[in-house]
């Protein structure tokens, strides 16, 4: 029987041998701007080595099905944002689909792309949950810019820090603020908003299981697991278990 410590120096082991066998290339997004996107890329010496095309030996494992949560734990940057953000809907007596946009709003900001990061996580989740729930998930990037007294919301101070007291949002948002206030899951987008918590306290602790039931009634699992279940997203859940896939 090997002991933890020698079956985490196997692992280790394995992947390091991994690492000397394959070369590992980032795609142009990761890299676009820190250089020219233009300039031929600068691969690593490939020589006697095959290019990865499956699972990153420096990331943990995902399972052969993985679940929401997986996704959560193993792929996802510290998601207490989101948790708190989840307790705090909970708090106010929000409806349980709200609870879960509050729950999964960010996943692209921790887990896949910033840039617009409401429309993609939309996307990612629209195969899987009620579009009153990808509804708020992809207007509350657009309505954090606009305050709507009616709710008690306002400008948030945090961006008059993070962008500077002259940022005006861009035409496209301005747009889609418009076309969100006449819709009728507006209330479900400003809900998310009110509840999307500017900073997130220390202390807090809030675990991911205790939104399990929630998940399980609103959130379709794939059986064959997120990403390989062959639905209009699949392949953006996959790229995120596998990020750095040749092709
Ligand atoms: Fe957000
Ligand atoms: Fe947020």
């Amino acid at each position: 029987m090997l002991t933890t410590l020698e079956r985490a120096e196997a692992a280790d082991h394995a992947a390091a041998q991994a690492m000397d066998r394959y070369v590992i290339v980032k795609s142009t997004i990761y890299t676009s701007g820190e250089r020219d996107p233009r300039k031929p890329p600068e691969h690593p010496d490939s020589k006697g080595k095959l290019h990865l095309m499956h699972h990153d030996p420096r990331l943990p494992r995902m399972p052969d099905k993985p679940t929401l949560f997986d996704f959560f734990k193993l792929r996802f940057g510290p998601s207490i944002h989101m948790l708190q953000s989840a307790r705090l809907a909970q708090k106010n007596g929000c409806s349980e689909k709200i609870i879960l946009a509050c729950l999964i709003h960010d996943i692209s900001t921790g887990g896949f792309v910033r840039a617009d990061h409401g429309y993609w996580a939309a996307q990612m989740l629209e195969p899987y949950v009620d579009e009153e729930v990808t509804f708020a998930v992809r207007y509350h990037q657009v309505l954090r810019f606009y305050p709507d007294e009616a709710y008690g919301y306002k400008y948030p101070d945090s961006y008059i820090r993070l962008f500077g007291p002259d940022y005006k949002p861009e035409p496209y948002l301005d747009r889609a603020h418009e076309h969100a206030r006449k819709h009728k899951y507006y209330e479900a987008a400003r809900l998310l908003t009110v509840n999307d918590l500017y900073s997130f306290d220390p202390n807090v602790q809030v675990e991911l299981e205790e939104f399990t039931d929630i998940v399980g009634r609103h959130f379709k699992q794939p059986k064959e697991g997120l990403g390989f279940d062959d639905s209009p997203t699949a392949h953006m859940w996959r790229t995120i278990n596998w990020p750095t896939r040749y092709l």
